[in-house]
């Protein structure tokens, strides 16, 4: 078919554009249907913690996602740096997928347990604290507001309708487990659990 008559023809022009679309969908999307590893879950993952599931959601607030991905690619110069390379069996609990696309800053797949409490602590108060050419954004406020567990034990029952499997006493009890903590201790025990499933065992 000769060029022009597709640029020409918009009805053509958006049904070739579907194909190609649908083709490069199927193409990424086939393989992990039939591939084992992808079905896994990877021993010990469980889903997140009162209050850890809490932080996630701060993480989404903020916007950390888009300065950090969560996911590191299959090649040798992310390995080095950031430890194993993600597997679907760690992040089927994951919804949404905070993958991300942008790194301004580090890839955090695996940064639990990199660092310690203090740390994350210091440095999302003030990153220039603790490194010192940082432009990541201070989060001081963090600091101030108590989490609010009124809503804790309905996000675990939404996750739960899309396969996370809360028990009936993780969520009866949410509302005590976030109770009386900060909203920092929320976002550090987020980020001291990401990653750390694999990292053990490299
Ligand atoms: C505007 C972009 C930006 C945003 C938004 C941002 N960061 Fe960062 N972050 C960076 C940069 C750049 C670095 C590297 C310098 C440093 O360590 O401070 C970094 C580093 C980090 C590190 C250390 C990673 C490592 O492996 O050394 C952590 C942890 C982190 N950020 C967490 C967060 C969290 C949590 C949030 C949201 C509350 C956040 N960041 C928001 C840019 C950002």
């Amino acid at each position: 078919m000769q060029h022009d008559v597709v640029e020409k023809n918009i009805g053509i022009m958006i049904i070739l554009i579907i194909v190609a679309i649908s083709f490069g969908t199927l193409v990424e999307l086939v393989p992990l249907i039939f591939s084992d590893e992808s079905q896994q879950r990877i021993e010990g993952l469980e889903p997140l913690p009162a209050l850890a599931l809490e932080g996630r959601d701060i993480y989404i607030r903020e916007g950390c996602n888009t300065c950090h991905s969560q996911m590191i690619r299959p090649l040798r110069a992310e390995t080095e740096r950031y430890g194993h390379y993600s597997v679907t069996g760690e992040l089927v609990y994951n919804h949404p997928f905070l993958w991300g696309s942008k790194r301004t800053g580090p890839d955090l797949a695996r940064v639990g347990q990199r660092y310690s409490d203090d740390w994350h602590r210091a440095h999302l108060f003030n990153p220039r604290d603790v490194v010192p050419r940082s432009n990541m954004p201070a989060f001081p406020w963090l600091f101030e507001d108590e989490i609010d567990g009124t809503m804790t034990g309905r996000k675990m029952a939404a996750l739960r309708k899309v396969g996370v499997p809360y028990s009936d006493t993780d969520i009866a009890q949410a509302e005590a487990a976030v109770a009386g903590y900060h909203e920092i201790d929320a976002m550090v025990a987020y980020l001291q659990q990401l990653g750390t499933l694999l990292k053990a065992r490299r």
